[in-house]
């Protein structure tokens, strides 16, 4: 990937903070952050709907943000953006953190809705100390367990009508790759925090989903109107 000098870009000036934006809660000034990560086709994006149902959280994808940005009329990243997904790479944080930052207030904004998943992000260590360090502490992270070729059937079952540059065989190689290399030490990291909360996902959805409600009871999440 081309060198990128975004450090300095006038769109993606945070503030400085001495403290995140937010403390971890639901009250105002608060935000209520579970990280949902997993290997591509791990169920992510299925199982956080399935969360937003039951449990009122708003779903926030990186990679759909990401994604949005890309297609947006005068995005100035979005050339960048599109090169690092169909290298199946991680776009650098500084554009990502700065989309969700945006998402978060937006929504806390409209309808008061401080119950974030946060889907596919962190990706990478930096992102994951810039957020936390930057944005708000993450309650825990919530992680699915797959096996690769489980995932792999699954990607390819789904470029045949998701219209994504990144469903196929070639792309699905390196996510895989980055995803091992760059991801799963996120993972381990916060694991040795004690700070995730995992979740075999190589079952059916509604089987999956069964053990994210177990796991949500066990961490004193509550589904909606309970
Ligand atoms: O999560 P999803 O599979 O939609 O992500 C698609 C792509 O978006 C990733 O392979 C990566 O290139 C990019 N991405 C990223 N940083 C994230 C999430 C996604 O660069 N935190
Ligand atoms: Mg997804």
């Amino acid at each position: 990937m081309p060198p990128t000098d975004l450090k300095n870009n006038p769109a993606l000036q945070a503030p400085k903070r001495s403290k995140p934006l937010f403390q971890p809660g639901t009250s105002e000034n608060q935000a209520l952050v579970i990280f949902v990560l997993g290997g591509p086709g791990a169920g992510k994006g299925t199982q956080c709907a399935n969360i937003v149902r039951d449990y009122g959280f708003k779903h926030l994808s990186a990679g759909d943000l990401l994604r949005e940005e890309q297609d947006r009329k005068g995005s100035e990243f979005g050339d960048m953006i599109k090169d690092y997904i169909k290298e199946g790479q991680i776009v650098p944080m500084e554009v990502t953190i700065q989309l969700l930052e945006n998402a978060m207030t937006s929504t806390i904004d409209k309808n008061g809705n401080r119950k974030f998943l946060i889907d596919g992000f962190p990706r990478k260590m930096d992102q994951a100390v810039a957020f936390e360090e930057k944005v708000v502490r993450s309650k825990f992270t919530l992680f699915f367990d797959c096996p690769e070729e489980t995932m792999r059937e699954r990607l390819l079952d789904r470029g045949k009508t998701s219209g994504r540059a990144d469903d196929n065989e070639e792309s699905i190689k390196k996510r895989f790759r980055t995803f091992v290399e760059t991801s799963m030490p996120v993972v381990e990291m916060f694991e040795k925090e004690g700070r995730v909360v995992k979740c075999d996902a190589r079952k059916s959805p509604e089987e999956v989903y069964q053990g994210v409600r177990q796991e949500f009871e066990k961490e004193g999440i509550k589904p909606s109107g309970q």
